[in-house]
């Protein structure tokens, strides 16, 4: 899908943060683990999320999806061989690896896709699987998972800080009677996993980043629960409203975005903040120095979108990637923008500039994708942004919310 964006918006209004898409995609993975049924609201409708659904719905799950609120019916859940479209397409579809260990003790599936934002391996998965007992091949991106022993406990270190493997090692253990895991890595969104595992009737507990797990009896009931709003979805309108206008993001939960609104307040730019809102109001700050981190270090998924801002600094700011090995697109686009931006392998200097030459561009992630939609709305003349579906992957209803704000958008 591609759009065009017309220069001079005035961008002003409020908008409501939606679901995580980094909680919703293991929450609804992991919903196979309950003994009922399972109600999810403030779920956002992303392309992502529909992959899922089609991934349940193949399982023979019932799926009702109305709004932002979702039904999951798991009682004729089978046992089948992964192999379908979807689970190439996203990175999430791996947390059903973990989830078919813990239910069926096996899984086929193929090997996972997502952003192309370096090699992103599952090494750290696949190990922690193996100390759980488990044993795996690799054959034509298919990844076939079996149990060679039966162990009732496991102490697991793992080989690196890791979102997704932390959340699927513990998916991946729940058959044992006992286990804990170390040297995991717990972002507010694995954390709301922990929490809806808990409400399921896991004996789960997380102290000093240790995860200690006891086998418990589950109660066959609904389960109800609320996902977390979206912290980088939040961030990216507040820094529409720091380059544009002025925007409200309400239902956010600031404390989850502590050091990026630090920074900003730090650097003079006019934002306030309360627990659950965001303002932001067209301003210029200081230079920004960013090294992205693990949390709660600077978020790798604002990199991009605080790259675009930078255009506001008085001064040059300099950004630093240490997460992920190929997230650098943005800065050859300010650049070719006018931009004066020096690139070194993963670190950036920019400065800041009030002329920005709109020329077109092509998203190649999701974060990208949306910081090209906020380096387009800041140009001088029109913009088309080509592959833009990128960004429907994790923004929900973007194009209308930008433009319900005020902003020039037309779907081509
Ligand atoms: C999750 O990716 C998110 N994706 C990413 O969001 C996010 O950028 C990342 O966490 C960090 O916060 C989902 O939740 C679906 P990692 P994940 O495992 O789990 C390397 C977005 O834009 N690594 O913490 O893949 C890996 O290559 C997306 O919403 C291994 O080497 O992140 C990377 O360099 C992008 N071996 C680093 O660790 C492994 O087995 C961090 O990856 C696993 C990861």
């Amino acid at each position: 899908m591609d759009i065009k964006v017309s220069s001079g918006s005035i961008i002003k209004g409020n908008v409501v943060c939606s679901g995580a898409k980094n909680a919703v995609i293991p929450l609804l993975c992991a919903s196979l683990l309950s003994k009922g049924k399972v109600m999810l609201r403030n779920v956002p409708r992303i392309s992502d999320v529909f992959d899922i659904c089609n991934i349940l719905r193949y399982l023979d799950c019932k799926v009702i999806f109305k709004g932002h609120t979702m039904l999951i019916d798991n009682t004729n859940l089978k046992y089948k061989p992964l192999l379908i479209e979807e689970c190439k397409k996203i990175r999430g579809s791996y947390y059903f690896i973990g989830v078919f260990l813990a239910l069926f003790s096996k899984c086929e599936i193929l090997l996972p896709g997502g952003c192309k934002i370096g090699s992103r391996p599952i090494d750290v998965h696949l190990q922690a699987f193996e100390d759980l007992g488990f044993k795996y091949i690799i054959e034509d991106d298919i990844l076939t998972i079996f149990k060679t022993k039966v162990n009732e406990e496991a102490s697991l270190v793992l080989t690196k800080k890791s979102v997704g493997a932390s959340i699927n090692t513990i998916f991946a253990g729940l058959r044992l009677n006992h286990y804990e895991i170390k040297n995991g890595l717990y972002e507010p969104e694995g954390l709301d996993v922990i929490h809806f595992l808990q409400k399921l009737g896991y004996r789960l507990t997380l102290k000093d980043e240790v995860i200690q797990y006891e086998k418990s009896k589950l109660d066959f009931k609904l389960i109800k629960h609320t996902v977390i709003p979206d912290r980088m979805e939040a961030m990216t309108y507040a820094v529409l409203g720091l380059l544009k206008g002025e925007v409200t993001v309400k239902r956010v939960n600031t404390k989850d975005l502590e050091l990026p609104l630090r920074i900003l307040k730090d650097a003079g730019y006019q934002i306030s903040y309360t627990e659950s809102e965001i303002y932001a109001k067209k301003s210029y700050g200081k230079e920004i120095e960013i090294k992205t981190d693990i949390y709660p270090g600077f978020p790798t998924d604002l990199q991009s979108i605080f790259g675009v801002l930078a255009i506001n600094t008085i001064g040059k700011s300099r950004i630093e990637e240490t997460v992920f090995e190929k997230r650098m697109q943005i800065y050859y686009d300010l650049k070719d923008s006018g931009v004066d931006c020096k690139i070194t392998g993963n670190k950036a200097e920019i400065t800041g500039t009030n002329k920005i030459h709109s020329k077109n561009y092509s998203a190649c992630d999701l974060r990208h994708g949306a910081a090209l939609l906020l380096l387009a709305l800041v140009g001088d003349e029109e913009a088309i942004i080509s592959n833009f579906d990128y960004v429907l992957r994790g923004y929900d209803d973007i194009v209308n919310r930008v433009k319900a704000l005020g902003g020039k958008i037309t779907i081509l």
